[in-house]
């Protein structure tokens, strides 16, 4: 006899909205059942393989007993030098490797982790929308409400800091940015950044800045880092990670680095729930952080490459998209008449082709679509041919 008991979820969990991303993968089987190939343009997730140094030292560290074991809790020391090197080298900045680094799980972990260190109930966090969702799940998941600037083309999808009422800024707790921007593709300046770290001093918020996306950059430009700004080592911290820059991201690491209280609280909340990065794992960061910088400049190159090509099809098909300046994502207007769910759903009904609606990055963001350049390039040329050829009108 077998009893059927239920344990209910926490409502902590049960509150959180559903993951689109989830909904996007039921759309696929649906399509596949249908025997439709897909082109899947939808998720951010690197179709280049790991650079060969990089699988070398991981190879070679695995015959290493003392990687075998559970890692230091920070990452190795060996990994935080050459993260603290690396970073005076690209950004100009000094990063003391004892206390100012912390070694993650991916960056994503980090920041879910940063969010619970200083989020109570109740607490109020500021997140733009639209938004890489852990910015705000990390805040839900700790109980705290979310306050959600609008991101506008016409603002540079940068954060309108005048637009937040004073009840809000007098309450928050963390400010998030991203930038380079998931999934906007939007930049930021050093003289954003300023206004931005006088904003958080004047109201005791800190600022966290996602730097994710810090290599995939295009036409020599470099995004600066908060710390290249006076001042910020106050009140930020930023998250690097090795997933888009190195095609590591099935490997999970990342790093945050800011001053030593912030750093020492996520240290401790982490020390509560996970053992760090897989010491192999380190090693093989090591690796890539002292690679040639023109192998980076290579995997950054075929996103160029794809940008170019991507950016003209969808002009001709109707759209008016500036050249952007990094990362693997096109930020599209979805056609008047609908809304980013069914639009995407009829684009993967009529062509195969997948593209995330806007909506799965924020309320704010229903009347857009991205499209994710993570596919080889005769796949995206023949994205752009299924849409010619599929009768869709495309006009805005
Ligand atoms: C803006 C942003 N931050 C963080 C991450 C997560 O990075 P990681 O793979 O290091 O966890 C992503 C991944 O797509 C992202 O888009």
């Amino acid at each position: 006899m077998h009893t059927k008991i239920e344990i209910k979820p926490s409502k902590r969990l049960l509150s959180l909205p559903k993951y689109i991303f989830a909904e996007l993968d039921e759309w696929k089987e649906e399509a596949r059942e249908k025997g439709q190939s897909l082109i899947d343009l939808g998720i951010g997730n690197p179709d280049g393989c790991t650079p060969e140094p990089v699988v070398k030292a991981a190879l070679e560290s695995i015959k290493n007993p003392k990687n075998h074991g559970y890692p230091d809790f920070k990452g190795k020391i060996e990994l935080r030098e050459n993260i603290a090197k690396w970073l005076e080298k690209r950004h100009g900045i000094s990063i003391d490797p004892k206390t100012e680094i912390q070694t993650l799980i991916g960056a994503k972990e980090g920041l879910a982790h940063l969010t619970m260190s200083y989020t109570d109930p109740g607490d109020i966090n500021i997140v733009p929308d639209p938004y890489y969702p852990v910015l705000s799940r990390g805040t839900w998941i700790s109980s705290g409400e979310v306050y959600h600037v609008k991101l506008e083309d016409s603002n540079g999808f940068l954060p309108n800091l005048k637009s937040i009422p004073e009840e809000i800024a007098q309450k928050a707790k963390i400010f998030f940015v991203n930038y380079p921007n998931n999934p906007t593709a939007g930049i930021i300046t050093k003289e954003y950044f300023k206004e931005l770290i006088d904003f958080c001093k004047k109201y005791n918020i800190l600022l966290c800045s996602d730097l994710a996306y810090s290599e995939i950059t295009f036409d020599g430009y470099k995004p600066p880092s908060v710390f290249e700004v006076e001042g910020a080592k106050d009140i930020a911290v930023e998250f690097y990670s090795f997933s888009k820059s190195y095609n590591m991201a099935g490997w999970r690491i990342g790093f945050a680095i800011g001053n030593q209280e912030f750093i020492k609280n996520l240290y401790a909340m982490k020390t509560n729930v996970d053992y760090g990065t897989c010491s192999i794992i380190q090693d093989a960061a090591i690796a890539a952080l002292n690679m040639d910088e023109s192998c980076c400049c290579d995997i950054a190159g075929i996103y160029q490459r794809r940008r170019d090509f991507m950016l003209e099809g969808f002009n001709k098909l109707g759209w008016s998209l500036k050249k952007t300046k990094a990362t693997m994502y096109l930020w599209l207007k979805v056609p008047k008449v609908y809304d980013s769910k069914s639009w995407c759903k009829m684009v993967l009904d009529k062509t195969g082709v997948v593209f995330t609606p806007g909506i799965a990055f924020g309320n704010y963001s229903d009347n857009y679509f991205r499209v994710s350049m993570v596919a080889d390039d005769e796949k995206l040329y023949e994205a752009l041919e299924r849409l010619e050829n599929s009768g869709i009108k495309f006009t805005e």
